[in-house]
């Protein structure tokens, strides 16, 4: 999309932000383009996955209120991190990839932040459903000198992290999922990415991407497994601004400590939120399946499994735990 183009639409989103009801022709006055130049971008925005309707002789709606990112408002509140390396974006194709490209002169703590992402991923080059305006999509990029086997359960330290953002904004009731999941009432809330670029043993650079669903539009059909957002949680709309705020403060502090201490102090918080904690599961390792209980997390991170042979530790990037 080029820069008026973008201009034009934060313009539009600006007016349909208080969902009510505005006409095409009205709109069309308020930016200085035609009614049919209004509709081709409402077209791009709901592409995008922006939840907005047409009503005959009423004009355009979004489904729900609308607050836009705010760069100037989350830097306000962000506590210990840089705000100068801050950047909030519009659309994009990922706020991992976008900060990929950075490297290596990404900074501690430089954060991106996108309305849209449309080629958000996960895991194993999973997809990401990354609506317009209705989570955070978020990556921060931190350096490690200790080489790849200084990250050993940094995705749990980032876990831990995620839920103090939340408790911090008066949210409770998540669960964590080893090794990258955050759930509540059983489905699934929020996923941490990281990746890592540099060397095996000495300096690599970790970008850790985090979608966090704050208010889906209903008609999402595209995950293909049970979800669930913040608006399910709690009653009270959610301040995108304030929580990006908490997220970023929290991300700074946590990633300092893990720098320093690995991820000892995170540990019996982990173990707290573990959402199968001594239930039975399965280890899924490409072809090979686990059953046994769930028995925790180790020193280093690695999962815990009880089986007939006795409780095992199991590490790496390729196990999906599943309920029995
Ligand atoms: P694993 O246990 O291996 O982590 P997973 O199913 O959680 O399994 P991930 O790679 O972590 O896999 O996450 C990607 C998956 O998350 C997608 O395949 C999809 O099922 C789900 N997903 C995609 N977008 C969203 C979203 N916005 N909210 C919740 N879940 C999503
Ligand atoms: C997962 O559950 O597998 C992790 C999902 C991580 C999604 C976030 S959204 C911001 C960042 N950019 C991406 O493309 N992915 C991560």
């Amino acid at each position: 999309m080029n820069k008026s183009s973008q201009l034009v639409q934060g313009n539009l989103l600006a007016i349909l932000a208080d969902s009510q009801f505005h006409s095409g022709e009205v709109l069309g006055k308020s930016l200085g383009i035609s009614r049919a130049a209004i509709s081709n971008h409402i077209k791009e925005l709901s592409s995008l996955g922006l939840d907005i309707y047409k009503v005959t002789g009423k004009g355009y709606r979004v489904a729900r209120p609308l607050t836009l990112l705010n760069l100037e408002k989350i830097k306000e509140r962000v506590a210990g991190a840089c705000t100068a390396d801050i950047e909030v974006l519009n659309v994009i194709g990922s706020t991992n990839q976008y900060l990929k490209e950075k490297l290596p002169e990404v900074k501690n703590g430089h954060t991106c932040l996108a309305e849209a992402q449309t080629a958000g991923r996960g895991r194993h080059g999973r997809k990401w459903v990354s609506p317009y305006g209705s989570s955070l999509y978020m990556s921060m990029g931190w350096s490690f000198s200790g080489g790849y086997s200084a990250l050993g359960g940094l995705s749990l330290a980032v876990g831990v992290a995620l839920v103090g953002a939340l408790h911090h904004c008066g949210i409770q009731g998540v669960q964590l999922k080893w090794p990258n999941d955050i759930y509540a009432k059983g489905k699934k809330l929020a996923g941490v990415l990281i990746e890592v670029e540099g060397q095996i043993d000495s300096l690599c650079q970790a970008i850790i991407g985090i979608g966090l669903n704050v208010s889906l539009p209903s008609n999402v059909d595209e995950i293909d497994q049970p979800w669930t957002d913040l608006s399910q949680l709690i009653t009270a709309t959610v301040d995108r601004n304030l929580l990006a705020s908490a997220l970023i403060s929290e991300l700074h502090r946590s990633l300092t400590l893990f720098e320093e201490s690995g991820l000892e102090p995170f540990i019996n918080k982990w173990r707290a939120l573990d959402i199968y904690a001594n239930q039975g599961i399965k280890l899924i390792i490409g072809k090979q399946t686990i059953t046994g209980i769930s028995r925790g997390i180790d020193s280093t991170g690695a999962i815990l499994i009880e089986t007939k042979q006795g409780i095992e530790a199991y590490h790496g990037g390729e196990i999906s735990v599943r309920p029995l």
